[in-house]
């Protein structure tokens, strides 16, 4: 784990400042202040509908925000085109694992590359990503239409690295997937994070894994960052064990208690 005791400017990789998201008339997000720092995991964690997907997609490009800026490696680029933004470093892994389901897997392996003209360092990613996922390297001819749930989320993670991304966002990459399946997610995730160096910021709804793999966590309500510290120490505070953690009855369905309506101040 990091600990992050003192923090130069040149450590902090993204940074939104005060941006606000809508979607005409509803206010996604409110004011969201967040940095995050070159090498670490960082998470957003909220329940249904608390804007976790909205500060995704206005970082990438996807949606413009009507306040605030977002900065990459110390530069502007609010409401920039979301492929000159994959061009400088930044890739999103949207939620729902979107692959082309028409294009086998090793296809859409060199979609996802498809910025780069290294053609040695292509292929040798790829072989990485199958390193990840030796399923994938088994299914290279299949269609990615008719793989699992799973799989696919392998797939759309693995495509994004093919771009040799210095930062990841992920949006719930274990949703709707087994807990068995969602531990193997987790565990390449941190070694995508460990080996490569590759900063993530993550999304999730899944409190439990996403503490566990992040170092450094932030927790939205209603498009607000109402809480930020360590996961070292939010996995500690009694609000998120409570709420978040389900502690009192924990298990498989004690993640994922998100109905609950709960305010922080
Ligand atoms: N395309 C859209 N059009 C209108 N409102 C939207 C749209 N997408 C999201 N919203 C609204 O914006 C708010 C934030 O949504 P967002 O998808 O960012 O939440 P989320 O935290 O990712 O939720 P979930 O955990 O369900 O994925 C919600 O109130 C949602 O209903
Ligand atoms: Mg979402």
């Amino acid at each position: 784990m990091t600990a992050m005791a003192i923090t130069s400017a040149d450590d902090v990789l993204l940074a939104l400042a005060n941006v606000e998201s809508a979607y005409g008339p509803i206010k996604a997000i409110r004011g969201v202040s967040l940095k995050v720092r070159r090498g670490e995991i960082a998470t957003v964690l909220g329940s249904n509908g608390a804007g976790k997907s909205t500060i995704l997609k206005t970082i990438s490009g996807v949606l413009d925000p009507t306040r605030g800026t977002v900065t990459f490696k110390g530069q502007d680029i609010t409401a920039r085109d979301p492929a000159e933004i994959v061009r400088r470093g930044l890739v999103h892994v949207p939620e729902g694992r979107e692959v082309f389901p028409l294009l086998n897997v090793h296809d859409n392996l060199l979609m996802g590359a498809y910025t780069r003209n290294d053609r040695d360092g292509v292929a040798r990613d790829l072989e990485q990503v199958y390193g990840y996922f030796p399923i994938l390297k088994e299914r290279e001819k299949q269609d990615a239409g008719l793989l699992s749930g799973g799989q696919q989320q392998m797939l759309a993670i693995s495509r994004a690295l093919m771009a040799r991304p210095d930062l990841i966002l992920l949006d719930e990459p274990s949703l709707g997937l087994s807990p068995k399946l969602t531990k193997e997610i987790f565990e390449i995730v941190v070694r995508i994070n460990r080996e490569r160096g590759c900063t993530i910021l993550l999304v999730e709804q899944n409190a439990n894994m996403a503490l566990n793999a992040a170092d450094y966590g932030y927790v939205l309500e209603n498009g607000r960052i109402v809480m930020e510290d360590t996961c070292e120490r939010l996995r500690e505070k009694e609000d998120i064990r409570e709420f978040y953690l389900g502690m009192k009855d924990a298990g498989v369905r004690g993640e994922r208690r998100w109905k609950k309506k709960k305010t922080w101040r």
